[in-house]
């Protein structure tokens, strides 16, 4: 690879060169059109493909990888092109030609952004999408137990390879398959293997990023603020990664799956308040989350072992779940990822399909976070269970995802992702309406009201928020989201920021931003004392 690149460099500056000026000449006659046929130029002289709004399959495209449909609304700012890399190349000029015709740059792996950020722009402003959907090679070393893995590749497709090459390894990363790995890695990644190997980032050792420059760039030639702040701080900010190297973990032959459902009939509000309690604290490879809705708690759990260990272990800490061996699933691992996400007629060749949802096409939704770092009193929990109960959460939900083990031990300033220990549970609040029959106006003011309730018992000072829930609730001043998705770590994000990319071409409505700005600019040490 690197040998075709140094060949590109002098064609690529050859053309650069002669649209620079091109970009230059259009840009003081100040037509933002212009500007956006110089880019289209610039691209199309490195011979970068790319989908233009009059292309026939530039809608489908752009949709492709919607994954809130209430974002394909008319009312969002539509990018101008979608570029559509098919080698590191590809990048690089995209961003060449970015900078020196004044074109920013969306760039977008799944498109899971719970906010869109990475296909449509809140702020009416000229952008392109850089869809990095063809790049999604997984090549596994089964020796070394690691593996590469680009950015536009799904989780389900790097399950499925890990498991192709070794039945016993396996990578904690999220439950739903068709998350993309740029934007999930880039921001944490966790999922029912959290409690036993922590997050995604707690297992990359190496990756590549292009940066603002158009150069490519590894950990160590990046920095090690640099690498630090990609693993967890977003990598929007920073630059596009490319690739992520990642350590496997080995995984048991048999795992044991269930779903315990209690209903508020049976008593869920006890033991949902038990559980608050009891899951933190159990052996690192037994995970139980719960997803409470309709009146009921479901707790999801995976075991990293067999049934006869789980019996007792359930009997001995939470025997309010009433938890017996008809409850048990065993099967292996890779089988569980399909069984738990998409259900028990799923196969793990779902995995594969990189299009599939769990919902329904046609949902609108709204979600949020909270970190629960003290139980939640029994009464506060039936009040929940009564505003869950409203009309307009039909189709609301809380999952409350256990923390504790692994992902509690990592150090808080390790990476940026700072809920680590003390942490008892994560809690997501989602609320969906059905685009065809409403806009959800009443269903976002719930989930709104449902987080002001919930302010007296959730995390304070900072209120905590996971960044991969990306909400822009949490308001345009950096003062504010910062601390909340990165505690005590914002300042290095924003250190990082200004080594990487100084003059702010990656920018979205949540990016970190640069020091120009007049952030704080001394190293994060030296500003501990005034939190
Ligand atoms: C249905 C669903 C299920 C989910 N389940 C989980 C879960 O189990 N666990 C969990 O932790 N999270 C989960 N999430 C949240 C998910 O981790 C984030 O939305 C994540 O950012 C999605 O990554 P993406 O590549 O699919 O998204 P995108 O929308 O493509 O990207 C998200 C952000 O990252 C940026 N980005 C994307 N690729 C790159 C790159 N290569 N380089 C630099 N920046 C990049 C984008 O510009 C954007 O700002 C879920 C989300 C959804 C919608
Ligand atoms: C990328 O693809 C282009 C053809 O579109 C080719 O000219 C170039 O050499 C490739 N670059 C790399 C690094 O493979
Ligand atoms: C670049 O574009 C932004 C908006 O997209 C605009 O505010 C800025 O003035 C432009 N800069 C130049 C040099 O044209
Ligand atoms: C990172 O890049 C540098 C400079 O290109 C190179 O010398 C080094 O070997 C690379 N490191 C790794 C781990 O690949
Ligand atoms: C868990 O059980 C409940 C109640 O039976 C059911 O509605 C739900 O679909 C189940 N969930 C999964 C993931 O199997
Ligand atoms: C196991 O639990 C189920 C309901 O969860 C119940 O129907 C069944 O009778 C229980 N079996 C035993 C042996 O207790
Ligand atoms: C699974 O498949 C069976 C038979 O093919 C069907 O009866 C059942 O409804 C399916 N279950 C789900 C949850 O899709
Ligand atoms: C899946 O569960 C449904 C009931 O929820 C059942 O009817 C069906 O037989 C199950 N399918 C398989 C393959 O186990
Ligand atoms: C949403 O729908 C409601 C009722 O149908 C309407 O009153 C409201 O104005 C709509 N809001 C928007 C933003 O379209």
């Amino acid at each position: 690879m690197a040998r075709s690149f140094n060949l590109f460099v002098p064609v690529l500056l050859t053309f650069t060169c002669l649209f620079c000026l091109l970009c230059f000449y259009f840009v003081i006659s100040s037509s933002s059109q212009a500007s956006s046929n110089g880019f289209l130029q610039c691209l199309s002289d490195s011979r970068i493909p790319v989908l233009t709004q009059n292309s026939c399959s530039f809608k489908r495209q752009l949709e492709a990888y919607i994954r809130n449909p209430k974002f394909m609304a008319n009312t969002n700012v539509k990018p101008l092109y979608i570029v559509m890399p098919t080698n590191t190349s590809h990048v690089q000029g995209t961003v060449r030609c970015g900078r020196q015709c004044n074109m920013s740059i969306r760039v977008r792996s799944g498109g899971h952004d719970y906010e869109g950020l990475s296909y449509r722009s809140v702020h009416a402003k000229d952008f392109v999408v850089l869809d990095l959907s063809q790049l999604h090679k997984v090549s596994v070393d089964s020796h070394t137990s690691t593996a590469w893995v680009e950015s536009g590749a799904t989780l389900g497709e790097l399950y499925y390879k890990v498991w192709k090459a070794s039945d016993v390894l396996g990578f904690p990363a999220g439950l739903c398959p068709t998350v993309g790995v740029g934007g999930h890695f880039s921001g944490g990644g966790f999922g029912m293997l959290m409690r036993k190997y922590g997050l995604a980032i707690d297992n990359v050792i190496d990756v590549e990023l292009v940066d603002a420059k158009g150069r490519l760039l590894n950990k160590t030639s990046m920095g090690s603020d640099v690498f630090w702040a990609i693993r967890g701080g977003g990598g929007e900010s920073f630059g596009i990664v490319l690739k992520w190297q990642v350590k496997l973990v080995p995984v048991p032959r048999t795992v044991t799956v269930f779903n315990v459902s209690v209903s508020t009939r049976q008593g869920a509000v006890d033991v949902v308040t038990k559980w608050q309690q009891v899951a933190p604290t159990l052996r690192d490879d037994l995970f139980i989350r719960v997803l409470v809705q309709n009146q009921r708690a479901d707790f999801q759990s995976l075991f990293l072992g067999t049934c006869d260990v789980l019996l007792p272990v359930m009997s001995d800490h939470f025997p309010e779940l009433k938890f017996n061996r008809s409850d048990c699933k065993e099967m292996t691992w890779i089988q569980s990822v399909p069984y738990i996400y998409l259900g028990n007629n799923s196969t793990v060749e779902d995995l594969l399909n990189r299009t599939s949802s769990a919902f329904a096409h046609n949902n609108g939704f709204k979600a949020k976070s909270d970190f629960v770092r003290q139980a939640i009193p029994r009464d506060v929990w039936a009040s929940i269970f009564t505003k869950l109960a409203q009309p307009e959460a039909h189709y609301g939900l809380m999952i409350l995802d256990p923390y504790g083990g692994k992902i509690s031990a990592v150090p808080e300033s390790a990476t940026p992702f700072p809920h680590r220990a003390g942490v008892l549970y994560n809690i997501q609040y989602i609320n969906y309406w059905n685009m065809a029959s409403g806009n959800g106006t009443v269903q976002t003011k719930w989930i709104r009201d449902m987080y002001t309730f919930m302010a007296p018992y959730v995390s304070s000072n900072p209120r905590e928020a996971y960044f991969n829930y990306r909400d822009l609730d949490l308001g345009d001043s950096f003062e504010v989201w910062g601390p909340k998705y990165f505690k005590r770590n914002y300042p290095r994000l924003v250190m990082a920021k200004g080594m990487i990319d100084y003059d702010d071409y990656f920018h979205n409505e949540q990016s970190i931003p640069s020091p120009k700005h007049g952030y704080l600019m001394q190293r994060p040490e030296a500003l501990s004392s005034s939190f």
